[in-house]
């Protein structure tokens, strides 16, 4: 067996998702042999305000996360403890992947995300993100200057979390033309309507949901269907070739509705559900998130709480669904660790340069 490369990691971000990756590659990391051929040193970590860690030969993973657990932040007597910022360190530090986990921004049109993105890039680092945001805003010029500099963007972990979306179009649906996707992506609105639906208030449903750690940091993203925009538009700029920004989608929260309005949907025996869509009309893609009522033998009103579930129809095959039940942050530190892996193999000395 070929073992993978060794890459060397820079983290932007360590909340949930960076501190869940960390902890499957350190404390957890015997429970997972599949995960024996990932060959992978964390060489800095930078957060927007819990400080920096940085050191070439490999970060003490468990003492970062034992810091962020105890202390909330990273620590000055920390040997590995810097001051470099995020910026910098995606332009100065010696790496082979960044790995962006920041947090999305709709005001600021994905930056500063997009700007480490495009650095690492510029500099011929490969780049695996879970923060939307770049993929949602400047997909296009990311990819083009990926293929520039000869390196590869892998983004799988963006919409729904771990479960093969990209890699399920990219390797299991070749020569196959995607024509339209949709489906219910955003976890925090599916899990309030669903408690909504049993009585619960909408904002017992989002503490619920941001302890569990599936809400944006920003919740409203989430209700008021910014994140639904954001994965629609990932979606359509990727399987589609749109052009598009989470500001083009035609969208629409669950903020308006009240309960009585589900429990008069129910009453009629249908679910009201967060629906986003992409298609092409016109020779143009356009993309939707929308309030539907739908049949309860409708495929999207069986996913409950948490759950997600994406169809995609194409002109050669289909349509194919893909459902998730009840995801985790194990599944969000997946697709991130799936997409290193795909990295190490296509890294090998002996593997075809197939950037992006
Ligand atoms: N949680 C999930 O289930 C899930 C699923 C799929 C995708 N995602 C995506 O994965 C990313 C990370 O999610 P998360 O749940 O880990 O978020 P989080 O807990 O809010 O952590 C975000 C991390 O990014 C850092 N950060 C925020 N703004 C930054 C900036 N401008 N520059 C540098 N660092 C910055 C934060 O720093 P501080 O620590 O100083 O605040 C924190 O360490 C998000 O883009 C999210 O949309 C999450």
């Amino acid at each position: 067996v070929t073992k993978n490369e060794p890459l060397r990691l820079l983290l932007i971000g360590f909340g949930n998702v960076g501190c869940q990756f960390a902890r499957i590659l350190t404390v957890e990391r015997e429970q997972f042999p599949g995960l024996d051929d990932l060959n992978v040193t964390v060489v800095g970590i930078t957060t927007l305000s819990r400080g920096s860690l940085e050191n070439p030969e490999g970060i003490d993973l468990r003492r970062a996360l034992l810091e962020i657990e105890t202390a909330g932040r990273f620590q000055a007597q920390n040997p590995d403890f810097s001051s470099r910022g995020s910026a910098d360190a995606a332009s100065e530090l010696e790496y082979d992947v960044l790995v962006e986990l920041s947090t999305l921004s709709i005001d600021r049109r994905g930056e500063p995300a997009c700007s480490y993105v495009r650095t690492a890039l510029g500099r011929g680092r490969h780049v695996v993100t879970a923060n939307k945001g770049p993929i949602a805003f400047a997909y296009n010029e990311l990819r083009a200057l990926a293929r520039a500099h000869n390196c590869i963007l892998l983004h799988e972990s963006v919409v729904m979390d771990g479960a093969p979306v990209f890699d399920l179009a990219h390797f299991g649906m070749r020569g196959c033309r995607v024509l339209e996707v949709d489906g219910i992506l955003n976890s925090t609105s599916n899990f309030v309507l669903s408690r909504m639906e049993l009585g619960e208030h909408p904002d017992d449903a989002v503490r619920i949901a941001q302890a569990r750690g599936f809400a944006e940091a920003d919740p409203r993203h989430d209700l008021e269907g910014w994140d639904s925009a954001a994965k629609i538009c990932v979606l359509a700029n990727v399987l589609l070739d749109g052009d598009l920004t989470p500001l083009e989608v035609e969208r629409e929260g669950i903020l308006a509705l009240s309960a009585k309005e589900l429990r008069t949907a129910r009453q009629e025996k249908k679910r009201v559900k967060l629906v986003c869509r992409a298609w092409r009309e016109d020779g143009q893609v356009r993309a939707a998130v929308k309030l539907k009522k739908l049949s309860d033998s409708h495929p999207f009103s069986r996913i409950k709480e948490s759950g997600g579930i994406l169809r995609i129809a194409t002109d050669l095959m289909g349509p194919i669904i893909v459902q998730q039940e009840a995801p985790t942050l194990y599944d969000t530190a997946y697709g991130v660790l799936n997409d290193l892996l795909l990295l190490g193999i296509k890294t090998r000395p002996s593997a075809e340069a197939t950037p992006n």
